[in-house]
């Protein structure tokens, strides 16, 4: 820090949407803290207000609006007591709607696209001064900050390191290519520094990230572009990184050297979220999804022939125009047929220049019944997975006490959480636990020993 002695300002970021965000929110405030912004946790004590919003699902940019509205009364009663605040717009609600916010929203001062997170402290300093809004393409910048020291994660044992960028496939429904850009992936140099530091701070367990995050093709130090598997075969080498995940996944990208790092990497978790969207091939079709329901059966045979007990996670989107009542009965099946361990489901909504926005909607109340058997479908199929796994020994790394005392809770490989009865010293490492019972969204276990090299990640109990 400079030896000036100028007051600390505080910074209020408030995250909707996705990991990326949140993992942008940290970003962001670990840039604005080199210019001496302090990160609080209520938007009334701030100097400097962050919205990091979403733009993928319904009304985002609405809600934004109205989250707007509440924060112009709080810069209204600062600016009485002689305290300006700057009130800002990120994330992909910020790129999409650009000068359209300052428009609509006049208390807005600073509107920036997560292309442009780098020049965060040079633009909030330029915004104190006059509107600014931020949201051109500056896809070779785009990675740069990254490279400077992450702040201290003191206490945590999890973390998100984003290794790509953007999207190139199109999905007919979807805003990610137009508010996020073209697929952009980072060198491998500089994501295996930041492992190697959050590895050192005490992080056991990094995700990776990206919108199509095995689209991964970073420049290795050999100078080729790297697939995704290849980057994980080196990330495994890192001593102390005991788990690797990554998320979220395209079909079409999953290729043979992510498969073979399934089956040959222990500290890759049996986990992939592999979002299908529908189980009809009509509609996958009009969805531009670029595989068939096929496709994707065989690719889940694949993985988990190379991981057996593999958990699968989804995404799934009802009601997209044109889908009929058989389209929907495809996609209640491919649910049974995948047996997948969580997904998540969402009515479809139409997305401002994305090609299905003009298309015929489905009425909203077919969309609403399908939802609902749908999420019914899914709880089964969750209920099932989970009840599978009871009997079994897994590793578990715990991160937080739990509601009761004298509980910690931690996540198993298949990423859902379990709670034991253990010592709070525990959290922060990974235990063995007999998996005995299974909540409603939980495993109950108890911890029967260490965390051991020569031991497999999941057993069944003998
Ligand atoms: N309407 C509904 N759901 C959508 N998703 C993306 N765009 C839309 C949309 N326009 C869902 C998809 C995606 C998840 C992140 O959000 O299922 O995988
Ligand atoms: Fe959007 Fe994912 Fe399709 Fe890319 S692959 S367009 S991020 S839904």
């Amino acid at each position: 820090m400079s030896g000036t002695d100028h007051e600390l300002k505080t910074v209020f970021v408030k995250t909707y949407g996705c990991q990326m965000n949140v993992y942008d929110s940290e970003r962001m405030t670990d840039a604005l803290a080199t210019s001496g912004y302090a990160a609080v946790d209520s938007p009334e004590s701030a100097d400097l207000i962050l919205l990091n919003t979403c733009h993928i699902r319904e009304k985002a940019a609405e809600k934004v609006y109205s989250e707007v509205g509440r924060l112009r009364r709080i810069k209204e009663e600062a600016a009485e007591s002689g305290r300006a605040v700057v009130i800002g717009i990120a994330g992909c609600v910020a790129q999409a709607e650009g000068e359209e916010i300052v428009r609509r929203a006049p208390v807005v001062d600073l509107v920036v696209g997560p292309q442009s997170y780098q020049r965060l402290p040079e633009l909030v300093a330029r915004a104190a001064r006059g509107r600014v809004v931020e949201t051109e393409f500056a896809v070779a910048e785009k990675f740069a900050a990254l490279d400077r020291p992450a702040a201290s994660r003191t206490g945590r044992h999890a973390a998100f390191l984003t290794v790509q960028e953007g999207c190139d496939k199109f999905c007919a429904f979807c805003v990610v290519p137009y508010t996020r850009g073209a697929e952009s992936s980072r060198p491998v140099a500089s994501i295996a520094a930041e492992a190697r530091r959050l590895a050192a701070e005490g992080v056991r367990e990094v995700t990776l990230l990206g919108q199509n995050v095995n689209a991964f093709h970073g420049e290795g130090p050999d100078g080729d572009a790297w697939t995704l598997g290849r980057l994980l075969f080196h990330l495994a080498e890192i001593p102390g990184l005991d788990r690797l995940r990554y998320t979220t996944s395209h079909p079409r990208d999953m290729d043979d050297t992510l498969i073979a790092a399934h089956r040959d990497l222990d500290a890759l978790m049996p986990y992939l979220h592999l979002p299908v969207q529908s189980g009809s091939d009509r509609v996958l079709a009009a969805m531009n999804r670029k595989h068939t329901r096929d496709d994707y059966l065989r690719i889940i045979d694949k993985v988990r022939d190379a991981r057996p007990g593999m958990a699968i996670a989804g995404d799934f989107i009802v009601g997209f125009p044109g889908e009929e009542e058989t389209d929907f009965e495809d996609t209640l099946r491919i649910v049974d047929e995948v047996g997948y361990a969580s997904a998540f489901s969402f009515k479809y909504s139409p997305r401002p220049g994305t090609p299905a926005a003009g298309r015929d909607q489905v009425p909203e109340p077919v969309m609403a019944e399908r939802l609902a058997r749908l999420q019914a479908r899914i709880a089964a199929a969750q209920a099932a997975f989970n009840a599978s796994r009871v009997g079994m020994t897994a590793e578990v790394l715990f991160e937080r006490p739990g509601r009761h005392p004298g509980q910690i809770v931690g996540r198993s490989p298949w990423l859902s959480p379990v709670q034991v009865s253990a010592d709070a010293a525990l959290i922060g490492s990974i235990a063995r636990v007999a998996l005995t019972d299974v909540g409603s969204n939980s495993l109950f276990g108890r911890v029967v020993g260490k965390a051991g090299a020569d031991r497999p990640v999941v057993e069944a109990t003998a």
